[in-house]
Order: structure tokens, then C-alpha cells, then sequence
């Protein structure tokens, strides 16, 4: 006669699963999230290794978005500080991440560790 209350628990679990174990990645750039990288001489380096070889045919090697590739609308020129204000490090980490309009994400080159350093990198092209 209990059975069906003993039943109910297994449906409930059946209907809303644990859920699923989260990947062993960074958490997600979402919203203001603040990066989670702290530069090093190291870090900056190969992030301006990879900028050289994925970014500056489009941005310019200084970042001011005169690269060999004309777009429209062209990008940003990022040595003015004017140009990356209203964007939060995370803005910046989705974009480099998954692309924006022309660009393509550089999602399956970098890892999130790198993309963040990308991100520190973007910024300090700018000319203070
Ligand atoms: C194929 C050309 C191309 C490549 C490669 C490229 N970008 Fe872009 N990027 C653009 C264009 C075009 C925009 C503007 C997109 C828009 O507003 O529609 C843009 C936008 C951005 C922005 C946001 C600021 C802005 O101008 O709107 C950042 C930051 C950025 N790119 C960084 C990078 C980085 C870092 C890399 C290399 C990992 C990269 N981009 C590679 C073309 C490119």
C-alpha cells in the first residue's frame, strides 16, 4: 500500500536529475565578471605572439584597426582608451572568445586562461 510514496522520490529524481558535472573549465564569462588572470611578463608575451599571428591582419600590429583586412564596420581602433571603456573584461572575453559581426572567435586556438590574457593585452594597447 506505501509503495506508491516510496515511488514518488524516484520520479522526482527521474524528472530533475542532479545535475550534470560542470566541465573543469573557468567559469563562464557572463556580465561584469571581473578576469580572473593576473598577467605575467610571460603571459603577455605569448598573448602578443598570438595577437600578431590571429588579430593584426585585421586590427594592425598596434591594435588601431588598420590591418591588411578592410571590414566594415571597420574595428575599433584600440589604441584610443575612448574605444574599449564601455566594454567590461567579460564583454571583451566573449567577443575574442566566440567573434562579433566579421571577426571569427579565436575560441578553438586559445584557452580561456589565454583568451583572458588576450584580454589584458587588447587593453593595454591602448595608448594611456
Ligand atoms: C577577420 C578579421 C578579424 C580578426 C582576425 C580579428 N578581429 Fe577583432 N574585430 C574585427 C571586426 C570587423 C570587429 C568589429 C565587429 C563589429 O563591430 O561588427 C572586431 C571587434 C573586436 C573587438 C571589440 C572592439 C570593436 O572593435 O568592436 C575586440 C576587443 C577584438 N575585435 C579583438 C580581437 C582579437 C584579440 C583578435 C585576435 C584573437 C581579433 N579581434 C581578431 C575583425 C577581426
Amino acid at each position: 500500500m506505501l509503495k506508491p510514496f516510496f515511488a514518488l522520490p524516484a520520479l522526482v529524481v527521474l524528472a530533475f536529475p542532479p545535475q550534470q558535472p560542470v566541465p573543469a573549465t573557468p567559469a563562464p564569462a557572463t556580465g561584469n565578471m571581473a578576469n580572473p588572470v593576473k598577467p605575467t611578463a610571460e603571459s603577455q608575451a605569448k598573448a602578443k605572439k598570438m595577437y600578431g599571428y590571429d588579430c593584426a591582419m585585421c586590427h594592425g600590429p598596434t591594435g588601431d584597426g588598420k590591418g591588411d583586412i578592410a571590414m566594415k564596420p571597420a574595428p575599433k581602433d584600440l589604441t584610443d582608451p575612448s574605444s574599449l571603456k564601455d566594454m567590461s573584461d567579460a564583454d571583451l572575453f566573449a567577443i575574442i572568445k566566440t567573434g562579433k559581426g566579421q571577426m571569427p572567435g579565436d575560441g578553438d586556438r586559445l584557452k580561456d586562461d589565454d583568451l583572458w590574457n588576450m584580454v589584458i593585452y587588447v587593453r593595454s594597447l591602448a595608448k594611456k
